[in-house]
């Protein structure tokens, strides 16, 4: 039975991936902070394991990057989901905020695909899924969000390019909005998105999981935002900057 091991299942595009893929036959590690709600995930799925860590704290990881160096019990797929938006100006934001969100949502996704790497290399298989954002492919407005989201999509095609013909397949997944708990937990209030904007977790992963099979690297789920990155890219820069300005005034994650 292959290992998939998800970071952030309690919420989300996390708890999509833990269900989808404990159904196509997957022994799940789940890795998040809130205890009771992995136990729960993890009685729902039957034997899945569990790792109660916060990911912003390098000590915390430890346990996480052990457990992918383990080759008695290899990792096939990891899922480097967990990751935090904001809420505020860059320059009003204390350090200590930013940091964090640094930490968890681009060195802790570097460590970990660095300590489940060389195994999956060495048996000539596996699959890491980063979890980046169609916010990472443009431009952002005074937004470390999108800077990390932005190193995540550029760590994940270029390990991509890396990794060509070793058949390790890594993935930069880049989904627009979806509903989940992300916008509430940053504090941003949404009711200015029309309907139409919106993704749902469970579409999000099956076209992630569908694109993995195929080796897409970039993976951007619906047509709505494959239109949008594909006509940001066609536009001058400055244009696409001009219009995340407008949109950045009502929402700054
Ligand atoms: N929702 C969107 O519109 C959207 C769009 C594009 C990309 N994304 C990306 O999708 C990923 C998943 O987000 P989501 O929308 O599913 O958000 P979510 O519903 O808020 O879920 C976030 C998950 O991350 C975990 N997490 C948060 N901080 C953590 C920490 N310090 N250590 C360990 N785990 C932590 C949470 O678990 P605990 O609280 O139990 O730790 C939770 O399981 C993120 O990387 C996000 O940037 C989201």
């Amino acid at each position: 039975m292959p290992t998939a091991l998800v970071t952030g299942p309690t919420a989300g595009i996390g708890a999509a991936f833990a269900r989808r893929l404990a159904k196509d036959g997957y022994h799940l590690v789940l890795v998040a902070r809130d205890a009771e709600r992995l136990n729960a995930l993890a009685q729902e799925l039957g034997d899945a394991e569990v790792i109660v860590a916060d990911l912003s704290d390098p000590q915390q990881r430890r346990p996480v990057v052990e457990r992918l160096q383990d080759e008695q019990r290899p990792v096939h797929l990891l899922v480097n989901n967990a990751g935090i938006g904001g809420q505020g100006d860059f320059w009003a934001t204390p350090f200590e905020k930013l940091h964090r969100q640094l930490e968890l949502n681009v060195t802790a996704v570097m460590e970990l695909t660095h300590a489940v790497l060389p195994g999956m290399k060495q048996r000539g298989a596996g699959g890491v899924i980063n979890v980046a954002s169609v916010a990472g492919l443009t431009p952002g407005r005074g937004s470390t969000y999108t800077a990390s989201k932005s190193w995540v999509a550029a760590l994940s095609e270029g390990l991509a390019n890396g990794l060509r013909g070793t058949g390790v397949r890594v993935q930069a997944l880049c989904p627009g909005y979806t509903h989940t708990e992300f916008h509430a937990r940053a504090g941003m209030d949404m009711a200015w998105a029309p309907e139409l904007l919106w993704l749902d977790a469970d579409f999000v992963v099956d076209s992630s999981l569908k694109d993995l099979q195929r080796d897409v690297v970039v993976s951007i789920p619906s047509l709505r935002y494959k239109a949008v990155v594909t006509a940001s890219r066609l536009v001058p820069r400055s244009l696409t900057r001009f219009v995340a300005a407008r949109l950045g005034s009502r929402s700054r994650p």
